[in-house]
C-alpha cells in the first residue's frame, strides 16, 4: 500500500492541526446553537469522526452518500443521492462534511438540496480543496487546505476503495491508476 505513494502530502500531525483549526472556527461561529453534521460517505468518515470530537457545540450526526457514476480518478459530473439522511433539517443549521472538493459538482448539488429542504443555514467543511479543478463555483466556509491538481489518497480518501485506512494523505503514483 505505502509503496504506491509518490509523496506524503500531510502527516497525521499536520491533518490534526487542520482539523483543530476548522473545529475552532465552527465552535466560535455556532456557539450556543445546534448543528446537524451531515457526513458525506465514504471519504469524509475519518475527517468527520475527528472533527465532531473537537466540537463543543451540540451536534447531531447524519449520513449521506452521493454517487457520481464513474470509476478510477475521474468523476462524471452526474451526481445522485444513493443514501439519504434520516433527519428533518427544516429550520436547522446543517454542516456538510466532505473530504475533498474537486469539480464542486457534489457539494453544489448537496447544498442546493439541503436549502430546498428548508435548512436555516447550510455550511460546508472540506478538509481539502483542488481549486484548479473547479467547474461549479461553491462557497466552502471551512477548508483545511488547498492542494494542487494531483490524485491523493489516505485518511478516508480512496482510489477504487483502497488506501482509506492510511493515517496520512499522500499523492498516488500515476502508474498505479494509469
Ligand atoms: P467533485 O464533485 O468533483 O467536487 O468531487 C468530489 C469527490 O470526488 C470527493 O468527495 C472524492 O470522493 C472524489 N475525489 C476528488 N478528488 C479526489 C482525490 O484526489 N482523491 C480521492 N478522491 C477524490
Ligand atoms: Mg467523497
Amino acid at each position: 500500500m505505502h509503496n504506491d505513494i509518490k509523496e506524503i502530502l500531510f502527516t497525521k500531525q499536520e491533518i490534526d492541526l487542520m482539523v483543530h483549526r476548522i473545529a475552532s472556527q465552527i465552535n466560535e461561529e455556532f456557539e450556543g446553537e445546534e448543528l446537524i453534521a451531515v457526513v458525506i460517505l465514504k471519504g469524509s468518515m475519518m475527517f468527520a469522526a475527528d472533527l465532531v470530537r473537537c466540537l463543543t457545540v451540540n451536534v447531531k450526526l447524519d449520513f449521506l452518500q452521493a454517487s457520481s457514476y464513474g470509476s478510477g480518478t475521474q468523476s462524471s459530473g452526474v451526481i445522485n443521492i444513493k443514501k439519504d439522511i434520516d433527519s428533518d433539517i427544516s429550520g436547522k443549521n446543517v454542516l456538510l462534511i466532505e473530504d475533498i472538493i474537486d469539480s464542486g459538482n457534489t457539494l453544489s448539488l448537496l447544498k442546493k438540496e439541503m436549502q430546498s429542504r428548508g435548512a436555516k443555514t447550510v455550511k460546508i467543511a472540506s478538509l481539502l480543496s483542488k481549486p484548479d479543478r473547479r467547474v461549479v463555483n461553491v462557497e466552502v466556509e471551512y477548508i483545511g487546505t488547498e492542494i494542487p491538481d494531483e490524485f491523493v489518497v489516505g485518511y478516508g480518501l480512496d482510489m477504487d476503495e483502497k488506501y482509506r485506512q492510511m493515517d496520512y494523505i499522500g499523492i498516488l503514483k500515476p502508474e498505479v491508476y494509469m
